[in-house]
């Protein structure tokens, strides 16, 4: 009988076909946890899927020549090919350029709109394609997205809005009522205190600049923000609003909605807001997990290491490659790949400790016992310690799961098998073979191994099924041999009397040294030489030269430079540009000291609109060129003043 249902979904993925590690890590995780509670008897809904709309992506196929449709669908089978390959048990895999969605999408536009919640206006502000995210003038520091650091464009169109600072109460309480709905505890934080408590602006919801999009049903020259599009998967999925009798009353709300932490913000405040104003149910919960990253910084297929999951799985094998991403890491935290790291966890605790368990365990049935699993028969000292630590594993493993703790349950799993080598080592059955009147005791000792890795594989399963079934081979069993979870529970489960079968190692041992050789030639770089990396430049669309010409740019002499008194990135500088002194504030002060500033000639884009930053009015910027963490300021020997072509 089940024990309910269990709704888990992945943030469904832009088409990219250079999906790596770090993007497999959300699905590869949401799949252990599927298969954890479909073992554990729910009846489980796994969703994901692909974002497909945006102006990112219509830019990307124009980039191609192709239309955008045509550009993406070979992409999205590419990703498809790659959960099939990791072996992700998905239930839903949905496209948001399916039908049954953009209608969905179109119906759930319409309810917010009769509903007041969508009002026409103009958009006048920041614009970032990659995060495809509006930013006030505020949240932006020197033309700079605050959450990919990549330059943002200025947009002004017609626009509908959502009444997004209507929520603002709503969620405030929401989120302190309901300490889950978003872990780890460190986002929640943030989410409260850096957008919800500063207070939320109504959010820009369509756009009419490109149309890659779904059509606003009532007024078709605009499209809907890929955003609302997106989220709203999670419900079109399960029918709603058109069937709200099938999988959308079975299945919502969700249980768990895992993201990861970039895209926290739009899955706590903007998701639940779009949930309220549809008067139902908002998740249970979203859990906001950390990144894995190169040493250099951000993952990226073109780095040094190997990140390619395809790559990687067929090295070591997929079940190795889940077992590392979630074993490695823990899940609410970011952390570091490399190719050592992997290869060492690998040899570790795959090969040493689970392998070998096993191969010793089935060498020693075959040579002291004919390949036959003995009946137990003389207990002994150290019997009861394995018994009870195999016993209590899947009760503290289960504990661990349901606070997606992956890291920790393993290692629950992982004492055992330490546990279980060491009984080898304690019993040492091959001095018990040695004399024939010790017979039951290794009688024991061998079935007491053999059901300890009986146990062992079923509770690896969500993790690693593959192996669990290359385990049942060694073993000689098969389902309902002791293999259920509820079969976790209990030692003695393990039919005695059956054949095993001695098979190749479950992971052979990596020589580290030469492994390490062989990836860094097959990314093209020498270990030593990482991770400098020479990132794809993205150039904006093409201008005339017209648009060029609008822009004033002169040489400014400082004059003057001190800090923001309200700000720690601002600095407040004097600049003379020909007979006339004006005042800039620039958000440099992480890399210069004012007075270091104070003589030199910058370049000053004059005719920029005056803003007003934290209280200080800034008339112009002052240009830099960025590289990584380092920056310089474009200066010129020339007078101020000075015309800059
Ligand atoms: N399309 C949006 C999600 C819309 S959901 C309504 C999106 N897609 S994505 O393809 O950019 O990211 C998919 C998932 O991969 C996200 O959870 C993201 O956090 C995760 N990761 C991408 N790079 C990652 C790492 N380097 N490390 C861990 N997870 C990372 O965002």
């Amino acid at each position: 009988m089940s024990k309910g249902t269990y709704y888990i979904t992945t943030p469904i993925y832009y088409p990219s076909s250079k999906l790596h590690i770090g993007h497999t890590y959300t699905t590869v995780a949401a799949d252990a946890m599927a298969r954890f509670k479909r073992a554990t008897g729910y009846d489980v809904k796994f969703l994901t899927g692909t974002d497909e709309h945006g102006q990112k992506l219509q830019r990307a196929a124009e980039e191609k020549g192709l239309q955008p449709k045509e550009y993406i669908d070979g992409i999205v089978e590419g990703i498809k090919k790659l959960w099939e390959t990791m072996e992700i048990s998905y239930d839903i895999f949905i496209r948001t350029t399916d039908d049954y969605h953009k209608r969905r999408v179109q119906e759930i536009f319409k309810k917010l709109y009769e509903k007041g919640d969508i009002y026409k206006g103009e958009y006048e502000g920041w614009y970032c394609t990659p995060c495809e995210a509006f930013w006030t003038e505020t949240q932006v520091t020197e033309g700079k997205c605050p959450d990919c650091g990549r330059p943002v464009e200025l947009t002004k169109e017609e626009s509908y809005f959502f009444r997004l600072s209507k929520y603002q109460d709503p969620l405030l309480k929401y989120f302190e009522e309901n300490p889950e709905f978003l872990e780890p505890v460190s986002r929640k934080n943030e989410m409260i205190n850096n957008f919800l408590k500063p207070g939320l602006e109504d959010l820009c919801i369509s756009r009419t600049s490109f149309n890659w999009g779904i059509p606003v049903p009532i007024d078709e020259k605009h499209v809907i923000y890929v955003w609302l599009d997106a989220l709203s998967n999670y419900i079109t999925a399960l029918g709603y609003p058109e069937d709200q009798e099938g999988d959308y009353r079975k299945y919502w709300p969700a249980d768990v909605h895992l993201v990861g932490k970039e895209i926290v913000r739009f899955h706590t405040i903007i998701w639940p807001a779009m949930l309220m104003a549809l008067e139902i149910p908002l998740p249970k919960k979203v859990f906001g997990h950390g990144w894995i990253l190169l040493e250099g910084g951000k993952m990226s297929k073109s780095k040094g290491n190997v990140v390619d999951p395809v790559v990687l799985s067929e090295r070591y094998g997929v079940d190795a490659l889940k077992y590392f991403l979630l074993r490695e890491y823990s899940f609410g935290q970011d952390g570091v790949f490399t190719n050592e790291v992997l290869l060492n966890r690998i040899n570790s605790d795959l090969a040493n400790d689970l392998g070998n368990l096993v191969s010793r365990t089935v060498a020693m049935i075959d040579k002291y016992n004919g390949g036959i699993i003995p009946e137990p028969k003389v207990d002994g000292e150290f019997d009861e310690d394995l018994k009870h630590i195999a016993v209590s594993v899947s009760t503290k493993l289960e504990e661990k799961m349901n606070k997606l703790d992956f890291s920790n349950a393993l290692e629950e799993i992982w004492k055992l098998v330490r546990r279980t080598n060491k009984y080898i080592d304690e019993t040492a059955p091959w001095v018990l073979a040695k004399d024939d009147a010790n017979k039951g005791r290794l009688d024991t000792v061998l079935y007491n191994l053999a059901d300890c890795i009986r146990m062992i594989s079923v509770l690896i399963q969500p993790f690693m099924h593959s192996t669990t079934r290359k385990i049942w081979i060694q073993l000689g069993i098969d389902h309902g041999q002791g293999t259920e979870w509820n079969d976790t529970f209990h030692f003695g489960k393990l039919p005695a009397g059956i054949k095993v079968n001695k098979q190749e190692p479950l992971f052979p041992r990596i020589d580290i040294a030469k492994e390490l050789e062989a990836l860094a030639a097959a990314s093209g770089v020498k270990e030593e030489e990482q991770p400098k990396e020479e990132k794809p430049i993205e150039i904006k669309p093409e201008i005339l030269y017209d648009d060029f010409a609008k822009l004033d740019l002169r040489v400014g002499e400082v004059l003057e430079c001190k800090k923001h008194g309200k700000a720690d990135k601002l600095l407040v500088l004097q600049v003379k540009i020909g007979s006339e002194t004006r005042q800039i504030v620039s958000g440099i002060a992480k890399h210069f000291k004012p007075e270091e500033l104070v003589g030199k000639k910058v370049i000053v884009v004059v005719n920029l609109k005056p803003v007003v930053l934290r209280g200080e009015e800034s008339r112009g910027m002052i240009l830099s060129a960025e590289s990584g963490e380092k920056l310089s300021l474009v200066t010129a020997d020339a007078e101020s003043g000075a015309e800059v072509r």
